[in-house]
């Protein structure tokens, strides 16, 4: 019975929460409030309405037995709109991952007394991470996750992060972020997981970092996958030594970052190390010992250094899935430590570093060079040795992973001699898949042992001494795929039990010495897509062959009789016969023909979960084409742009890019002017780009590049993004470009005063672009054609930050050197390294070409032989003493000597080989602004 105390406890039970939850609500409306679209009505619940109750909204968790909100989850639920100001009080967790949310992170969410968990990753989220300013008590006393990877954060990482004590993931990847790495970071003692990947991070990596005495996971770089945001991280010198050695390291993955010196020689303490990723980066000295005490080891990516030196044979290369060493000059013979048992300690502890490991790991298996001929990554494993200098006998590999797991074993391009024993093969027991490569060796002897390897799915041997006949016991190996012998001292016939190889699909046995005639039987041979006998004595008929149809893997036996395939009905003149026999010696077409083969058959034998994978690069692909259509003919423009400029003007001014308005042309593309109303002219570079990687990211470089803006840069007035083309519109600049006017002074007199002013003008204009905008830009490609002049002589840098554009968007970006032969820095040119100082090169050697008149690979010099540039010139004249030939004629006869020694001091400094010795551009500008009081 219900007695009025009764009563009255029960309304208080109902009163009290009501009371204290009211401010959750309130919150909880504002960031409705907040959200401007929510297209699945994720929200619709949401509401004011005294009868609901707000605990029961979806997304929203309560504290037990209260009406305070805990947690908000709403990824993945298509919101947009700007974050709210305020969290509710004792929120714990807020989760709005994977929606579009723009604008800043508000400091209040990084303030927040209670918040453990936030986590906004991939919105489009802008502007620097700001703090609240700090006061008495400290930010973020709760806050152990911090994920805001993929948004448009820019500026600094913020040192005020190492504030936030307890925290322990920190993903800040897949920003804008430039600068530095703090130093601070080292206080966060709890720090587990830190993610940096994925900015434009440059300087040094903090020593300091060593302080996070609990960190497994670093990432610093990642341009592992294909369709995401490329890595802009470059980092400066060597990964410090204490870094490297942290004793709860377990997955440290620095690919393509930067770095150089070595690696540290020994460490002080046990070692947790699973992945190491350090893949093309500048590394030299030897590979460490100790990593063979790194007994979880089992990643291991050291390719494309300058390491050298023998392998440690202490490294317990049977127990790892992932070896790759490729592109080094490691030497010697090839040790591999026999009796070892492989460690069994799963990573079980840490779900966060599993993740990361099973993440960073798969995607670097799935790229290997066998593809999915290796099956299930899960249980295959791959160790590429391939161009370096290892000699004397192969190594014997004992596998240590278990049964039915698949291998892929590259000694390609090594020096190793010897024969191919049995013992080579043992770890093809117990294999369910074995992929070997072994060409551009110099192994000799019979190939009869290959047979032994019942597992053998491809086998590439060319271009090493082997002799002998083929086996005919070749007829067992049922699952090979790929067989390729090329460039061999083989000899004997072609066995008919080749015909028993079903899933044979390519067989190279071109540039040997077999003899007799082609098995009728291979028209049994129903995958054979590549079948290449050129350069052979065979003889006779040509069979049937079910794919195979081209002539030239044919030629080169006289005695066969003439190929029928559907390229012979074809008379051949005699040039283009001669073009397909230089592609064939050229072997470039087979092999790419190979490279097609290989990934159709993956395409068979794929595994699901890869299946799902290509679907969602399928669906990726598909979602970008739809927003390319869906952007056809808009032209976005900066500030200030007159209604004229639109699409439809601009292909009518330009006579649909017509060859009469062409003004330039370019390593970007082609530059066309185009007058949209009368006396308002721009110039168009139409960008000569293929397949879209990123338009998320296309628009946030190009937004970056439209708001440079300097005295003598060109101004970018807008871009359109289209299907079939893609192109910047600049302001229009009458004088021409620097090149014409080089060219002209032989026939024109030009001034100290013109030299002068164009030269602190390109100067003051690089030196902005490299010390005083953000993001700093290098422009790579420097040279006389991307100066633009106005009427008055006034110069204008062009085409700065295009080098990076096209990088960031571009499917096949190339890692290749930007710049232009004859302006190229030497360092630049021989290791693809840029820096802000091959661009001071760049410009010395248009500075030497201002003054003299002369190109840099000016026709003059061809009487000193090869290699003589402007730079070479202009240091031999001032060697001999003989200053006054460099300059330009008119020039000497009529401007200040001292003034055009001194700048000819300037340039010859700027293209100095020594990092050393050439100035920063700062340093450049400021001295040429001395000269103009100077005498
Ligand atoms: C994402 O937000 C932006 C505004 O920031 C808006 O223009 C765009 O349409 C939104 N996209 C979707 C898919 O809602
Ligand atoms: C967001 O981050 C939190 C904390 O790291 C994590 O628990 C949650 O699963 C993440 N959300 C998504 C959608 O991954
Ligand atoms: C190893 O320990 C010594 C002395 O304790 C120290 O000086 C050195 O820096 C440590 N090396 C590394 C790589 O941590
Ligand atoms: C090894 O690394 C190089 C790049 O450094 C890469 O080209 C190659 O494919 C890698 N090998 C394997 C087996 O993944
Ligand atoms: C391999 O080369 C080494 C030295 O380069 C030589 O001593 C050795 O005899 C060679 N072995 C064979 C089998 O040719
Ligand atoms: C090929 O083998 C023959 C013997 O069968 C030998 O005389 C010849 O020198 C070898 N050629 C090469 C290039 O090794």
């Amino acid at each position: 019975m219900a007695t009025p105390y009764h009563l009255l406890l029960l309304l208080l039970l109902l009163l009290v929460p009501l009371a204290s939850s009211s401010a959750d609500r309130e919150v909880l409306l504002a960031l409705k409030e907040a959200v401007t679209n929510d297209p699945a009505a994720v929200l619709s619940a949401w509401s004011s309405s005294s009868s609901s109750d707000h605990c029961h909204w979806r997304g929203v968790t309560c504290h037990p037995s209260s009406s305070a909100v805990a947690a908000i989850d709403l990824p993945a639920a298509s919101l947009s709109g700007a974050l709210p100001a305020l969290l509710p009080p004792r929120l714990l967790r807020l989760d709005l991952s994977l929606n579009n949310f723009s604008g800043p992170v508000p400091a209040a969410f990084l303030a927040s007394p209670t918040l453990r968990a936030l986590n906004l990753s991939s919105n489009r989220l802008s502007g620097p991470l700001t703090f609240p300013p700090s006061n008495s008590s400290p930010p973020c006393p709760a806050l152990a996750h911090l994920r805001l990877a993929a948004n448009f954060l820019v500026g600094q990482i913020p040192a005020a992060l190492a504030q936030c004590r307890a925290l322990r993931v920190l993903d800040l990847s897949r920003n804008v972020l430039e600068g530095a790495l703090p130093r601070a970071l080292g206080r966060l003692a709890a720090l587990r997981v830190l993610d940096v990947s994925r900015n434009s991070l440059t300087d040094r990596i903090p020593q300091e970092l060593a302080g996070c005495r609990d960190l497994a996971v670093l990432v610093l770089t990642d341009p592992a996958s294909p369709g995401d945001q490329p890595e802009f991280n470059a980092f400066l010198g060597l990964l410090p030594p204490e870094v490297a050695t942290i004793p709860t390291l377990q997955v440290l993955w620095a690919p393509r970052a930067n770095l150089d010196g070595r690696l540290p020689s020994y460490r002080n303490s046990s070692c947790s190390l699973r992945a190491v990723n350090l893949g093309q980066n500048y590394i030299a000295g030897p590979v460490p010992p100790w990593l063979g005490e790194c007994g979880d080891l089992t990643f291991l990516d050291l390719s494309s250094n300058s390491l050298e030196g023998s392998m440690p044979a202490q490294l317990n290369i049977g127990c790892m899935k992932y070896l790759n060493v490729s592109r080094n000059s490691l030497s010697g013979p090839f040790l591999s430590s026999m009796d070892s048992v492989c460690s069994s300690r799963l990573i079980d502890d840490d779900v966060l570093v599993y993740h990361y490991y099973q993440g960073l790991v798969g995607n670097a298996l799935i790229g290997n060079p066998f593809g999915s001929m290796l099956g299930d990554i899960t249980r295959a494993a791959v160790h590429d040795f391939s161009n370096n200098g290892f000699a004397g006998a192969l190594p014997s590999i004992d596998l240590h992973l278990g049964e039915n797991y698949s291998y892929g074993l590259l000694l390609n391009s090594n020096a190793f001699n010897g024969t191919l024993s049995g013992g080579f093969f043992g770890f093809c027991k117990g294999a369910s898949g074995i992929a070997v490569n072994l060409s551009s060796n110099q192994l000799s002897g019979s190939l009869d042992m290959v047979s032994t390897c019942t597992a053998l799915q491809a086998f590439e041997a060319a271009e090493n001494k082997f002799s002998g006949s083929i086996s005919h016991s070749i007829g067992d190996l049922h699952l090979l795929r790929s067989l390729i012998l090329s460039g061999n001292n083989l000899t004997g016939e072609i066995a008919g039990r080749f015909a028993n190889l079903a899933a044979l699909e390519v067989l190279m046995l071109d540039h040997n010495r077999l003899s007799g005639s082609i098995p009728p039987s291979f028209s049994e041979l129903a995958q054979l897509s590549v079948f290449d006998v050129s350069f052979n004595n065979l003889s006779g008929d040509i069979p049937y062959l079910r794919h195979s149809a081209d002539c030239t893997f044919f030629v080169g036996n006289p005695l066969l009789s003439s190929c029928l395939g559907p390229n012979a009905s074809v008379p051949l003149s005699p040039s283009n016969n001669r073009q397909k026999w230089t592609q064939r010696l050229g072997r470039h077409m087979t092999r790419s023909k190979i490279l097609m083969v290989i990934v159709a058959a993956a395409a068979t034998a794929i595994v699901s979960f890869i299946l799902a994978i290509v679907l969602f690069f399928v669906y990726e692909r598909r979602k970008r084409a739809k927003i390319v259509s869906f952007r056809r003919k808009a032209v976005v423009t900066f500030a200030d742009a007159p209604p004229e400029l639109n699409f439809d003007n601009l292909i009518r001014a330009t006579s649909n890019f017509s060859i009469q308005n062409l003004i330039g042309t370019g390593g970007f593309g082609a530059t066309y002017k185009a007058e949209l109303a009368p006396g308002y002219l721009v110039a168009v570079k139409r960008l000569a780009m293929g397949r879209f990687q990123g338009l998320q990211q296309f628009d946030a470089e190009i937004a970056t590049l439209g708001r440079i803006r300097h005295r003598n840069l060109v101004t970018l007035i807008g871009y359109h993004i289209g299907a079939s083309d893609t192109f910047l519109i600049y302001n229009y600049l009458s004088g021409g470009n620097l090149e014409s006017f080089i060219h002209e002074m032989g026939s024109k007199r030009v001034s100290w005063a013109e030299v002068y002013t164009i030269a602190t003008d390109v100067a003051q204009a690089l030196a902005f672009l490299h010390c005083a905008c953000t993001p700093r830009i290098i422009h790579r490609d420097i040279k006389p054609s991307n100066i633009l002049l106005d009427e008055d002589l006034n110069a204008y840098l062009s085409d700065f930050g295009l080098a990076r554009l096209i990088e960031v968007t571009q499917t096949h970006a190339t890692t290749d050197v930007a710049g232009t032969f004859g302006y190229v820095a030497p360092e630049y040119a021989t290791t693809c390294r840029v820096s802000d100082k091959s661009d001071v090169y760049s410009f010395g050697v248009v500075l030497l070409e201002l003054m003299s008149g002369k190109r840099s690979l000016d026709p003059s010099f061809s009487q000193f032989g090869d290699g003589f540039t402007i730079v070479t010139w202009g240091r031999m004249l001032m060697q001999e003493d003989r200053t006054s030939e460099f300059f330009s004629p008119g020039l000497w006869d009529t401007a200040p000597k001292y003034r055009l020694t001194e700048m000819l001091k300037i340039a010859a400094s700027c293209t100095s080989e020594s990092l050393a010795i050439r100035p920063s551009m700062r340093q450049v500008a400021a001295r040429l602004k001395q000269l103009r009081n100077e005498q």
